[in-house]
């Protein structure tokens, strides 16, 4: 059995009575508990669609979706979500917005507070505590965002082009932190990206989708060893990778 298992899902967005979207369809994804598997496809694909329907924050239409045997009917604070845009609430501190979750599930004061300092160094956040999102960086934004999302020990962790928005020194930068938090906090990764060579570098496995409708077109496992650093980007095998998946890419244009 697999942990997060899609199996010829549809999505068909209603507009009004006449207009319908069918965004995916015959969606077939299996990832195993503790993977990391990205996602890669051209622009309204559907991939933020998917990721939406595992966080639960939208309805498949046909289907069957089940994370860990059970189906998905709604949000659940085990599977979160990281935005390219930080959502960020622009009123409370970088502690504030982190304690965020723990304060809705109750967490008292003291055991928040222990918690959200563990988050805070993990992403490297640690001195900034009170700084509220106006005075930090985006690279620093998105950190908190991260931060936020792992703080309630997700299972599944969701992110939708995460680091989209970032220069590309700070999203290497990044890149490399999130794959040491993945290893220190022992989750199932998602993870929507365009760049090729992000998804390969951080990857077990990258699934290319295919337009209108979406569906996964080929699933690809990275078979490069493990921890990773900078200078597999220029291995041969790293270089086959990336053209076998851009040609797969360029094939739908
Ligand atoms: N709320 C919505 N209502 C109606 N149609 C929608 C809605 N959200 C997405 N769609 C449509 O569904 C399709 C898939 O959109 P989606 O946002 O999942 O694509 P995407 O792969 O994430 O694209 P991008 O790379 O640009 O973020 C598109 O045709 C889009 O117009
Ligand atoms: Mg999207």
């Amino acid at each position: 059995m697999y942990f997060i298992d899609a199996e010829n899902v549809k999505k068909v967005y209603a507009e009004g009575r006449q207009k319908h979207t069918v965004a995916i369809e015959d969606f077939t994804l299996q990832v195993a508990e503790k993977e990391f598997v990205s996602i890669v496809g051209q622009s309204g694909c559907g991939k933020s669609t998917f990721l939406l329907m595992v966080a639960g924050l939208e309805q498949i239409t046909e289907g069957r979706l089940t994370i860990d045997g059970q189906p998905v009917n709604g949000p659940d604070p085990l599977r979160s979500i990281v935005f390219q845009e930080y959502l960020l609430f622009p009123w409370k501190t970088v502690r504030g917005n982190i304690e965020f979750g723990l304060e809705l599930n109750k967490i008292p004061k003291k055991e928040r507070s222990n918690i959200s300092s563990e988050y805070i160094r993990l992403v490297g956040l640690t001195g900034f505590e009170n700084r509220y999102p106006h005075e930090l960086s985006g690279g620093m934004k998105q950190r908190v965002a991260i931060a936020r999302a792992l703080v309630n020990k997700p299972k599944v962790i969701l992110l939708d082009e995460p680091f989209g928005s970032l220069d590309a020194l700070t999203r290497e930068g990044l890149q490399t932190e999130l794959l040491r938090i993945w290893l220190e906090a022992k989750c199932t990764v998602l993870f929507v990206t365009h760049s090729i060579s992000e998804a390969i570098y951080l990857s077990d496995k990258v699934a290319i989708m295919r337009k209108r409708p979406g569906k996964i077109k080929e699933m690809i496992t990275i078979d490069l060893p493990r921890p990773r650093t900078r200078d597999v980007f220029i291995s041969p095998e790293f270089r086959e990778y990336e053209r076998y998946l851009k040609e797969l890419v360029w094939e739908d244009l």
